[in-house]
């Protein structure tokens, strides 16, 4: 019996460290190209942040209101990240678009933008994507697509300042949201131009 066991194990490793390396080979032969790369695009959103501010200089001044959000943006078939930040004074309602910042890496030419809705907490994003094979090869691919996001646990706090005087902010309002869980997302939406 041990011995049987014995032969079985041997052989199996036998097998195994002949299988792999061939497996290896073909893999590293296998180049994926841009294109296929392009395709299976996924983006994932990453450290979702999301504060609004608002102020009220005095008991008869109007609030004004500052809303910020941030997020990392990586891409699968490109090296670089996006960094997407956008700040607005009438808050996010999803029509503004907003340009984030590529990482090192980036070629000419690629960008991606964002639009932001709060209350219906969805992230839209379109990608610029350049790819270059040689002639023939080449394209510029848009990809567009959009998520739900979670803006995780927020705190919300008023602060009134009960002895008011001239020159002094009557009333501040800060809303801040952090801790929202990365979201995968795929494009919607591909247009290629030549
Ligand atoms: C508050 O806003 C309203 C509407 O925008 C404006 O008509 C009014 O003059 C503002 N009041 C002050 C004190 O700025
Ligand atoms: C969103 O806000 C902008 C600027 O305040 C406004 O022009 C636009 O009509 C709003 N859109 C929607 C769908 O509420």
């Amino acid at each position: 019996m041990v011995s049987t066991r014995f032969l079985l194990f041997t052989l199996s490793t036998t097998t195994a460290s002949v299988a792999i390396p061939l497996a290896a080979r073909q893999y590293d032969d296998y180049q994926p190209t841009c294109w296929d790369k392009i395709l299976d695009l996924q983006w994932t959103i990453s450290g979702l942040s999301y504060s609004a501010s608002y102020t009220t200089v005095s008991p008869e001044a109007n609030t004004t209101s500052w809303d910020y959000v941030g997020f990392t943006l990586s891409n699968s078939a490109v090296g670089y990240m996006a960094d997407c930040v956008a700040g607005s004074v009438v808050g996010f309602n999803g029509t503004e678009e907003y340009s984030c910042t590529l990482g090192e890496g980036a070629p000419e030419g690629a960008g991606v933008k964002f639009k932001f809705a709060k209350e219906q907490g969805k992230v839209e994003v379109e990608e610029v994507i350049l790819c270059s094979e040689g002639e023939g090869h080449s394209a510029t691919f848009v990809a567009k697509g959009e998520t739900g996001v979670s803006l995780g646990q927020c705190t919300d706090e008023t602060q009134e300042n009960e002895e008011w005087k001239e020159g002094e902010v009557y009333k501040n309002r800060e809303v801040k949201c952090a801790g929202g869980e990365d979201v995968s997302l795929w494009p919607s939406q591909f247009l290629v131009k030549e």
